[in-house]
């Protein structure tokens, strides 16, 4: 009698994994291709096509380029995308002006991708950190800190400037007390009822958003967000944020960044109702790609079962550099 004979398995769970039908029929995650929301970053210029360092496969591009992109991101599938603009240096200021006019680049993209992609579906990112020449999300008072109620203020007007040029949903990145509300009464006030808002509703100082700030040149002048962005350790405070946008309005959650808060989304996803969003930040794809680059991981694999991880978690809305690459992939 060997020794399986002897302990008589009867149970083996490895019976269901026999073959890719077999371990596709119990399969129970799947990533809903429908749900990924391609990141795009815009600049001023034409034809301007910038690879980002960082960021391998990303790149800025200007308005017409970016609408080329998005024939190309409609082509594969993504239904989605997200946009960061980044004005030119000389265009920024104190008070994030350049970000509510209806000339400004946000509102250039949304209209031509708009016009050349009625059906695809435009969120604007809601920050002013890309806008003002300090690098913080919001407005400074005499002192040097970010004024919350003031910011709120430059956050309507923006997101009523960004519902005026066509944009689907605003996504809410500054963290400021009360912006939720701020934003749907302006949006509401002038008609937009329609208008969806995806609020990072809860979104961390994290190191993880390094290549991004190269990519959009964001980088704070002086001082960090920890005053804004919430502290790594918490999830409670998670859920207190969240709630708050939800009794403020908020019509789709988000927790950011991805990988090292999971457990956030779950939490997020057993306390709410609401469709629940995930960033999938730049270092987090950065680290992917240094990886596959080396040949230390298998890209593809590492991507999909990474992505995977977050639906798992609890993620209906994925929001990743590599929506692109996987819908291209799973075609
Ligand atoms: C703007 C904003 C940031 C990101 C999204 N919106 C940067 C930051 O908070 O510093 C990060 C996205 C990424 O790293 O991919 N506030």
């Amino acid at each position: 009698m060997n020794v399986a004979e002897r302990t008589r398995i009867v149970t083996r769970p490895r019976r269901l994994r026999t073959s890719a039908a077999m371990r596709a029929l119990v399969r129970e995650t799947q990533i809903n291709p429908d749900g990924l929301v391609q990141p795009l970053f815009v600049v001023e210029g034409e034809g301007v096509v910038q690879p980002i360092g960082s960021m391998p496969g990303v790149s800025r591009y200007s308005v017409d380029a970016v609408v080329r992109e998005c024939r190309g991101l409609d082509a594969v599938g993504v239904r989605a995308v997200l946009l960061f603009g980044i004005p030119d240096a000389a265009q920024k200021d104190a008070y994030a002006t350049i970000n509510y006019d209806p000339s400004g680049i946000v509102q250039r993209a949304a209209r031509a991708i708009k016009d050349a992609l009625p059906a695809m579906l435009v969120i604007a990112d809601l920050c002013n950190c890309e806008y003002t020449d300090h690098g913080h999300c919001g407005i400074l008072d005499a002192s040097g800190d970010v004024d919350n109620d003031a910011t709120l203020d430059v956050l309507a007007k923006t997101a009523l400037s960004y519902a005026r040029a066509g944009v689907d949903i605003v996504a809410p990145s500054d963290m400021m007390d009360g912006r939720v509300a701020a934003i749907r009464h302006a949006l509401d006030d002038e008609g937009f009822t329609k208008i969806a808002i995806m609020s990072y509703a809860a979104k961390y100082a994290s190191a993880f958003y390094g290549p991004f700030r190269e990519a959009a040149e964001s980088t704070p002048s002086f001082g960090d967000r920890r005053t804004y962005q919430m502290d790594p350790p918490n999830v409670r405070e998670a859920l207190k944020e969240v709630r708050l946008d939800i009794e403020e309005g908020a019509d789709v959650v988000m927790v950011k960044p991805a990988m090292a808060y999971l457990d956030v989304v779950r939490a997020v996803r057993e306390m709410t109702d609401l469709p629940v969003a995930v960033y999938h930040v730049s270092g987090e794809y950065a680290m992917l790609k240094a990886a596959a680059e080396r040949g230390w991981i298998d890209e593809d694999r590492a991507v999909d079962e990474t992505l995977t991880a977050m639906a798992r978690a609890g993620a209906d809305v994925i929001i990743t550099y590599f929506a692109k690459d996987y819908l291209t992939r799973h075609r």
